[in-house]
């Protein structure tokens, strides 16, 4: 039995770069049929941009269009917008993120794609709401960022970097793509009892800020009473009238920092960046007496100036100080095993290269291998990030640029003639200039 949930969903997928790609990806994987629509010639921009090498698509590509079908099409010529048309006639679900109004000039909007095919569902991506001000810029990640309070609350709270830093995580554009997919997959359960399709709109902006939701809390604690206990500023520093960047502190209620420890092996050398380990003092009694028994810091547990969570939030910069210099002589790996048993929530700092060098997470699902074939052979990307107890995505490789156009043109029914004229009428191709063609 083919349990793949999206088993006979067909996606017209007209979208590019990541956060769109990063949503149809996962389609792909939950089963879809999901036909990437590229400009003849040109293509998704990620297939030429950071390449390691001139000739083969990049790393960028590949991880986020694996197991999609791409069909090169120029929209805007009469017989692209004919042969997108019948595609959406059978399609349920389209899904796009080009700039703001460009899918209404190509006459794609989710007004006319409603219009062909009631059922079809529309999911869009752009950088803001449409309520916005700024609804009508593109956008990127750092854009998400930079608008949604996430850079100007992460970083450090002071010292010479204290500027609005971005996230290594892509909260702009994956993390859109996955709140796109929730939205596309409630679309699809709803058109279960409406028979209808309906337009998902989704910002960039709303998925960043949906991640920033504790700085909107922090923001109303702080204008209620000035300050915020979890910040190191607390409780003698100076706090200003927004949420300043957060540091090291967990965000929650809970302490947490991250300390130095020593190096730990050829991954972890002293040179490294990330002889780090992340330490968490929670706030109820019982846990806080395991962390200190765990330390040896049993005078902590009669010391009326860290045995309470307040308390200890008045005390940080000595509780920073202490747990560090217990640290700085084991490594991290020493710290999460010491503190790990005893149930303290702790973690090492992992870097990319050891984080793709551990064994265990190719499990199926969180690290996988994509062959390619051909020169680039097998690659690592993430997996479908959730198990499902009845089913496994395959991970196949990303196609070529138009590599399935013949395929999908012949589904749709066209002849071999028609197809031929697609090709040199520069609809699935694109034209030679006049020089190039006289040249051959
Ligand atoms: C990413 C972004 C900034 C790129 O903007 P851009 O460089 O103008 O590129 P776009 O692909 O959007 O549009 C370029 C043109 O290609 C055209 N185009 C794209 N695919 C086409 C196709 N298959 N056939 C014909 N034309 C096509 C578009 O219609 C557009 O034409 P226009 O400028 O005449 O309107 C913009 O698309 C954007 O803001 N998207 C929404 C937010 C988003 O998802 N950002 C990316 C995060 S990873």
């Amino acid at each position: 039995m083919n349990t793949a949930p999206l088993q006979g969903i067909k996606v017209v997928d007209f979208t590019e770069v990541q956060s769109g790609p990063s949503c149809t990806q996962m389609l792909a994987w939950l089963g879809a049929d999901v036909i990437k629509i590229e400009r003849p010639g040109v293509g998704d921009a990620t297939r030429k941009e950071l390449q390691f090498n001139p000739d083969l698509p990049s790393y960028y590509f590949l991880q986020l269009n694996s197991d999609k079908k791409s069909l090169t099409l120029d929209a805007k010529t009469p017989d692209g917008k004919a042969i997108l048309t019948k595609l959406i006639k059978e399609a349920d679900i389209f899904v796009e993120n080009l700039h703001p109004g460009a899918m209404d000039k190509l006459g794609f909007s989710w007004e006319a794609v409603h219009a062909l095919n009631p059922r079809c569902i529309y999911g869009t991506i752009k950088g803001f709401p449409l309520s916005s001000k700024y609804a009508n810029l593109k956008a990127y990640e750092p854009i998400a960022q930079v608008t949604a309070a996430a850079a100007s609350t992460t970083g450090p709270y002071e010292g010479p970097d204290n500027i609005p830093t971005q996230s290594g995580a892509a909260l702009g554009d994956s993390n859109t793509g996955m709140h796109l997919l929730i939205g596309l997959l409630a679309a699809l359960c709803q058109r279960e009892k409406t028979g209808e399709g309906v337009y998902v709109y989704q910002s960039m902006h709303n998925a960043c800020l949906n991640l920033c939701r504790i700085k909107t809390r922090d923001q109303l604690t702080l204008d209620k009473i000035g300050y915020l206990t979890q910040f190191p500023q607390y409780p003698n520093g100076k706090f200003g009238d927004c949420v300043p960047r957060s540091g090291n502190i967990e965000g929650g209620g809970v302490l947490g920092w991250t300390y130095k420890c020593k190096p730990s092996g050829p991954m972890d050398s002293a040179e490294d960046a990330n002889n780090y380990v992340y330490v968490i003092l929670q706030r109820g009694a019982k846990d806080f007496e395991l962390a200190c028994q765990a330390m040896g810091f049993e005078d902590w547990l009669t010391n009326p100036d860290f045995n309470t969570a307040d308390a200890r939030d008045r005390h940080k910069q000595e509780i920073y100080a202490r747990i560090g210099a217990w640290c700085a002589d084991k490594t991290k790996y020493e710290v999460t095993e010491i503190l790990g048993k005893a149930g303290v929530p702790v973690g090492p700092v992992i870097s990319t290269k050891e984080l793709m060098s551990d064994q265990s997470l190719y499990d199926g699902n969180t690290l996988v291998k994509i062959n390619q074939g051909g020169e680039i052979g097998e690659f690592v990307t993430v997996g479908c990030p959730f198990t499902l107890s009845n089913y496994q995505p395959t991970y196949g490789p990303a196609p070529e640029l138009g590599g399935n156009t013949e395929e999908v043109l012949t589904a749709l029914g066209y002849t071999q003639e028609e197809i031929n004229s697609f090709a040199a009428n520069g609809t699935t191709k694109p034209v030679e200039a006049p020089a190039a063609a006289a040249a051959k």
